[in-house]
C-alpha cells in the first residue's frame, strides 16, 4: 500500500512522539533520586498525621524526613523538630546510637552535621571536637573525634581517670588513665630474662615463649626480657631518678609517673637482644619485631610515629600483650592502643 506523501510524514511526527515519550517516562523512572524516599517521605507525613503530631510549622521538614518503623521515631521528631533541628538533620540523628541521643535530647540545637557518621561520635565531646577542629583544620573530622575522645586536647596527668579493671586484657593506662596505687595482676609468672627471672601475667609470659622461639628459628636471635610487672613503688623509684636527673618535662617523656605505667598490669615487656648494650633494639631486630609482634598478641606501644598519640618518645624494645584480635588490627591499621580502644572498644 503506498500512502501519501503528507500522511506518511504525519505518521513518522506520531511515531517519533510516542517513541519520545516511552524514553521520557524510562529516563524518569530510573533517574529520580527520591524515588524510594518519596515513598518515605509520604510515609512520614502519614505517621505525624496518623499519631496526631502533625504541625503545620514543620511541614517542609516532615518531606525531608525518611520514615522508620522504630519506637523512637515519634519521640525523636517531638524532641527534635522544636529545637530547630531541620529534616536532614533528623535524619542524622535517626542515625546515632540510642546514648548519643538521649544525651543530644538534654542540649539545645547543635550542629553535628561533620560528626554523625562515625562511630566513634561522642555527643558530650561536641565542644572540645569543634575547638581542637579549629586548632587543627589539617586534620579529618575523624581524626579530631578520635584525638579528643582520647584526650589528646586536655593536660596529661591532671584528672586522670582512675581505671576499673586492672585485669582486662586490653586495660589502658596512660597519662590520662592510671592504675590504683595498690594494683597488683595474682596470675604474675615469671620469664627467664637478662638479669634473673622477670615477673609478668601468665599470658604475656606464654606468648612471650612463643615469640621467643620464632625469633629465633626467623633470624636467629635471642630477645630476652629485662623488666615487665613493675609494682608501683618500684616505678616510683624509677621515676624519682630520673626526674633528678633530667627534670620533670625530660623525664615525662620516657618515664611514665608511679601508677600511670602499663609495666604495673604486667603487660608489658622491655626487651633485649643480650649481644647488645644498648636499650634500643637494633635496626634490623626492631624491624623483625614491628612486623611480627601481632603474630603472638603483642604490640609495638610506643612507636616513633604516634609520639603524639602515646605522649612517650619512642621505645622500640617496649612490647604489650594484647591479645591476638586486637594486635592484628592495631598492626594492620597502624593504630595505638589509645586508638584501637576508641575505634574498636568503646561504646558511644
Ligand atoms: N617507659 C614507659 C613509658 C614506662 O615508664 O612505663
Ligand atoms: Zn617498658
Amino acid at each position: 500500500m503506498k500512502l501519501k506523501k503528507p500522511v506518511k510524514r504525519i505518521l513518522i511526527i506520531i511515531l517519533i512522539i510516542i517513541v519520545a515519550f516511552i524514553m521520557y517516562k524510562y529516563y524518569k523512572s530510573n533517574n529520580n533520586p527520591n524515588n524510594v524516599t518519596q515513598e518515605k517521605i509520604n510515609e512520614t507525613l502519614k505517621f505525624v498525621k496518623d499519631n496526631n503530631i502533625y504541625d503545620e510549622k514543620y511541614k517542609d521538614e516532615y518531606e525531608k524526613i525518611t520514615y522508620q518503623d522504630n519506637d523512637n521515631f515519634k519521640d525523636i521528631l517531638v524532641t527534635f523538630l522544636p529545637k530547630g533541628y531541620k529534616g536532614e538533620e533528623i535524619n542524622y540523628i535517626l542515625k546515632l546510637s540510642n546514648a548519643n541521643i538521649n544525651k543530644l535530647k538534654d542540649k539545645d540545637y547543635i550542629d553535628i552535621s561533620n560528626y554523625y557518621t562515625y562511630k566513634n561520635f561522642n555527643v558530650d565531646n561536641i565542644d572540645r571536637y569543634n575547638k581542637y577542629y579549629e586548632e587543627h583544620n589539617d586534620y579529618s573530622y575523624d581524626l579530631v573525634i578520635t584525638y579528643v575522645n582520647i584526650k589528646l586536647d586536655l593536660p596529661v596527668y591532671t584528672d586522670p581517670a582512675i581505671v576499673s579493671d586492672g585485669n582486662d586484657l586490653l586495660v589502658l593506662v596512660n597519662k590520662y588513665n592510671c592504675l590504683e596505687k595498690t594494683y597488683r595482676p595474682n596470675d604474675l609468672d615469671y620469664a627467664s630474662g637478662i638479669y634473673g627471672n622477670v615477673p609478668m601475667r601468665k599470658m604475656a609470659k606464654d606468648a612471650l615463649v612463643k615469640l621467643q622461639e620464632a625469633v629465633k628459628n626467623e633470624i636467629n636471635i635471642e630477645l630476652l626480657p629485662t623488666t615487665a610487672y613493675r609494682d608501683y613503688s618500684f616505678q616510683s623509684t624509677l621515676y624519682n631518678n630520673y626526674v633528678k636527673e633530667d627534670g620533670v618535662a625530660a623525664a615525662d617523656t620516657y618515664s611514665a609517673r608511679p601508677g600511670c605505667s602499663e609495666h604495673q598490669t604486667g603487660l608489658a615487656i622491655d626487651l633485649k637482644n643480650p649481644i647488645r648494650t644498648n636499650v634500643r633494639l637494633s635496626e634490623s631486630d626492631y624491624a623483625w619485631l614491628k612486623e611480627n609482634a601481632y603474630r603472638f598478641g603483642f604490640i609495638i606501644r610506643f612507636p616513633g610515629n604516634k609520639e603524639f598519640v602515646t605522649g612517650y618518645q619512642e621505645e622500640n624494645w617496649h612490647i604489650r600483650y594484647v591479645g591476638m584480635d586486637a594486635a592484628k588490627i592495631i598492626h594492620d591499621d597502624d593504630l595505638t592502643l589509645e586508638e584501637y580502644i576508641d575505634l574498636y572498644v568503646n561504646e558511644y
